[in-house]
């Protein structure tokens, strides 16, 4: 049994006083219920805040949108992995479709970039998914396969298992128009199939692949629901307490499978 994982991706969202604000009020809203992971990715400058609003005895978990490879250097508005574990975050977002498309990060970057997560104690939420184009064409095993074993490659089964999946087609985007289920759950069982001829079973087994892409309070649910998803990635429906709320909500309800 995975337990189920929601992570809320702030993108360049909220100032860091908006930020502490946001934090307390959903602190307030939280439920007791079963047993969810929850991780909070808001930006650099508002990590500092965010860490003093929840407090040392959160159990939600602070996150980063990206780091560089390197621990330390010249390089101009990079932040590294000992600079995010410093501020308490604990994962870190990986090769999102946005830093791919909008600042050109490659699959070698990314690959550094889990690896360097990985050697700073940070667990890489590693983002894969497929355009409009490439599903029409119907090449979307084929992308997925080839961006989870570049950013993977090389390491062990045991840096595996801190590894999250979060399959993000990038046609689902902010756009409104999530994958359905079926489309989700196909892509999901390649991409724990694909870590499993690479690893083991077992190692595959224990993976959390998340969904990511137009996932709001109307659709958590379904999409939660089915056993082959751990867990969301949310962009937009996590700037609001309610809506945000309301999807770790259906988190915890998700059924035993
Ligand atoms: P969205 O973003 O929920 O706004 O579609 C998801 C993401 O980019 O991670």
């Amino acid at each position: 049994m995975r337990t189920p994982l929601i992570v809320g991706n702030w993108k360049m969202n909220k100032t860091a006083s908006e930020a502490a604000a946001f934090v307390r009020e959903l602190a307030s809203r939280l439920t007791a219920g079963s047993q969810v992971d929850i991780v909070l990715v808001p930006p650099f400058t508002a990590l500092e805040s965010v860490r003093a609003a929840l407090g040392p005895s959160s159990t939600i978990e602070l996150g980063a949108q990206n780091l560089h490879w390197e621990t330390q250097g010249a390089f101009t508005g990079e932040v590294s992995g000992p600079m995010l574990r410093d501020v308490g975050c604990t994962y870190v977002i990986v090769g999102h479709s946005e830093r791919r498309t909008l600042f050109g990060e490659r699959d070698g970057d990314i690959q550094k970039k889990v690896r360097a997560a990985l050697v700073h104690g940070l667990r890489p939420i590693l983002c894969i998914g497929e355009s409009l184009q490439e599903r029409e064409t119907d090449r979307t095993d084929v992308i997925i396969t080839a961006q989870l074993t570049a950013a993977l490659a090389g390491l062990t089964a045991e840096e595996l298992s801190t590894v999250t999946i979060a399959y993000e087609p990038v046609w689902a985007i902010g756009t409104g128009r999530a994958a359905t289920i079926e489309q989700a759950v196909a892509v999901h069982r390649s991409i724990r199939a694909c870590a499993a001829q690479g690893w083991s079973h077992s190692t595959a087994s224990r993976m959390r692949i998340l969904y990511g892409g137009s996932v709001t309070p109307q659709n958590a649910e379904s999409l939660l629901f089915t056993e082959e998803i751990d867990g969301a990635l949310v962009g937009g429906a996590c700037l609001k307490v309610d809506s945000f709320a309301t999807i770790i909500a259906a988190a915890q309800n998700k059924p035993l499978h």
